[in-house]
């Protein structure tokens, strides 16, 4: 290491000791990639001994998505994380956000480093990042995400790096870093287009500590796709056939695909099918299910903000990026590229997020649970929703074991607005309400996405909506909510 870097090195208990009391921190990592691993631990420490003497210590946590529990976890249960943005899935986290120990701002991915670069939220004072390498003259290169960390870099004063080895070289150079003006376009044109940088170069003046570690991204494995992701994956499958047939989806448009097992599952069901033609992925997250597109040999690129990948998954990429030359399939974005509206509209993309609940209209609630209870957050899917070309919203019917039904009178919270979606999947069916006057859309998500056990009470509501109420969205707003009011008051939506 170069001696003015080298003078830089610390432990991570000694990088710890150099934030402040109400500092905001723009930390790397999105979808459990590419977060400081050693750092973050040290502050909960840190921040668990100073409350316990009686000082109020906290900080803000700006992150790219969703971060380990090494970041996330530990400052949530330590009870400093005072603000926390744009997008969280960690069980202790939702708990201390539900709990108002922690206020969150709950942001569409792409817009989030705009925001804060425009400065509606306070500015990060300090940007702590994972990173595979960093030069004497300021080059950084990240590891398993381009977040909006290129915003924290750029912004903050003061830059710590945890200087991660775990993948080696096989990230390095796989980023592209562009960071658009105000105004102007996004020059992309086709999924792998390059249009920046393959590191971010920050003035090494900024640099006050570097931490050495070799430690990977702490993801869980994905489960296997159980019955009702294959039957939604086998849904939209006919369905993309379908809509090829009638000539209305070109064959070379690229795919985004959500987070979770079902967006799992859809996209290994697709490198299953001997007649999938190779795809190309313009999406958010890139998880483990792209190991069986490589291995069928159809992917023509993937350009995420993210690789998302398990353990296991980490160690596949790893052997095969120079071997098999995976590592240039890959192109890594900001989040503000990967799901930049305008490039999404250029391309064509074809969009799949999951719903947590839907309702008969066609609104859909991604983020709250019974309208006050935050779960994650928009993410991006609400970038892809309104701009892709095609946009699926998958759900299995019920919750539960039957407890709650995914589709409901009327959503509890609305994230996308029936101007927004297009095609409603379930394990029963798929509805493409497309082109549809309300009261017709609400009679094909009942036939088609509903379970059986919920087909009854939904199409009682609709009827009485259409006796009693105005008939282009026939509410009833006395009886709208009676599918939650029965889960809060009896622990189930059917009573
Ligand atoms: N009410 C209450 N709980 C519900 C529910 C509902 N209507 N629907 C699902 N759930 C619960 C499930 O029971 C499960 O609970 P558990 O963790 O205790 O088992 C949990 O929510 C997750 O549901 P699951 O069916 O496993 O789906 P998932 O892991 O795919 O997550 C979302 C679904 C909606 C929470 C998730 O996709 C999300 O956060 N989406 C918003 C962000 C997004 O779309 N990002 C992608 C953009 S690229």
């Amino acid at each position: 290491m170069h001696p003015d870097l080298k003078s830089k090195v610390m432990t991570a208990q000694e990088a710890a000791a150099l934030i402040n009391n109400g500092e905001i921190i723009g930390i790397s990592g999105f979808t459990g990639a590419g977060y400081p691993k050693v750092v973050t631990p040290a502050l909960a420490e840190r921040g668990t001994k100073l409350k316990a003497e009686g000082v109020d210590f906290g900080i803000s946590f700006y992150t790219g998505a969703s971060v380990g529990d090494e970041s996330d976890g530990v400052l949530a249960r330590a009870g400093i994380m005072k603000m926390r943005l744009p997008y969280q899935s960690h069980a202790d986290v939702r708990n201390s956000i539900n709990k108002g120990t922690t206020e969150y701002i709950d942001m569409h991915l792409s817009h989030s480093a705009r925001m804060i670069r425009m400065g509606f939220v306070p500015k990060p004072t300090l940007a702590l990042v994972d990173a595979c390498d960093v030069t004497p003259d300021g080059k950084i290169y990240l590891t398993g995400c381009g977040g909006n960390t290129p915003t924290y870099l750029q912004i903050a004063d003061r830059i710590i790096i945890e200087l991660n080895t775990h993948y080696g070289d096989t990230l390095k150079g796989v980023h592209d870093v562009f960071i658009p003006e105000l105004k102007g376009n996004v020059p992309i044109y086709s999924p792998g287009d390059r249009i920046g940088k393959d590191y971010v170069q920050v003035d090494p003046k900024k640099i006050v500590a570097i931490v050495e570690v070799k430690l990977p991204d702490n993801l869980k494995p994905f489960a296997a796709p159980d019955d009702d992701s294959n039957a939604i994956a086998a849904y939209i499958l006919e369905f993309l056939e379908h809509e090829r047939k009638k000539g209305r989806l070109p064959n070379d448009v690229p795919y985004q695909s959500g987070v979770g097992n079902v967006a799992n599952a859809v996209l290994g069901t697709m490198a299953k099918n001997p007649a999938q033609a190779p795809v190309a992925l313009y999406t958010e997250v890139i998880q483990d299910s792209i190991f069986d597109i490589l291995e069928a040999d159809k992917l023509i690129v993937a350009s995420g903000a993210s690789v998302s990948y398990s353990l296991a998954g980490q160690d596949k990429y790893m052997a095969n990026a120079h071997t098999k030359d995976w590592k240039s399939k890959f192109v890594l974005r900001p989040q503000e590229i990967s799901n930049n509206p305008e490039v999404i509209r250029r391309l064509g993309v074809i969009s799949m997020n999951t719903a947590l609940e839907a309702d008969i209209f066609g609104h859909v609630n991604s983020t709250h649970v019974n309208g006050s209870r935050i779960m994650n957050g928009i993410g991006g899917s609400g970038d892809f929703a309104r701009n892709c070309l095609l946009g699926f919203f998958m759900t299995p019917s019920v919750a539960k074991g039957g407890k709650i039904s995914a589709i409901v009178p009327m959503v509890s919270h609305v994230d996308h607005t029936e101007h927004d979606t297009m095609i409603f999947v379930s394990e029963q069916g798929l509805a493409d309400l497309r082109g549809l006057a309300p009261i017709k859309r609400a009679r094909l998500i009942i036939e088609k996405c509903a379970h059986p056990s919920y087909k009854p009470l939904l199409q009682e509501y609709l009827d009485y909506g259409i006796k009693h109420s105005a008939l282009h969205t026939p509410h009833t707003l006395d009886k709208a909510f009676d599918f939650h009011k029965r889960l809060i008051e009896t622990g189930s939506m059917l009573g």
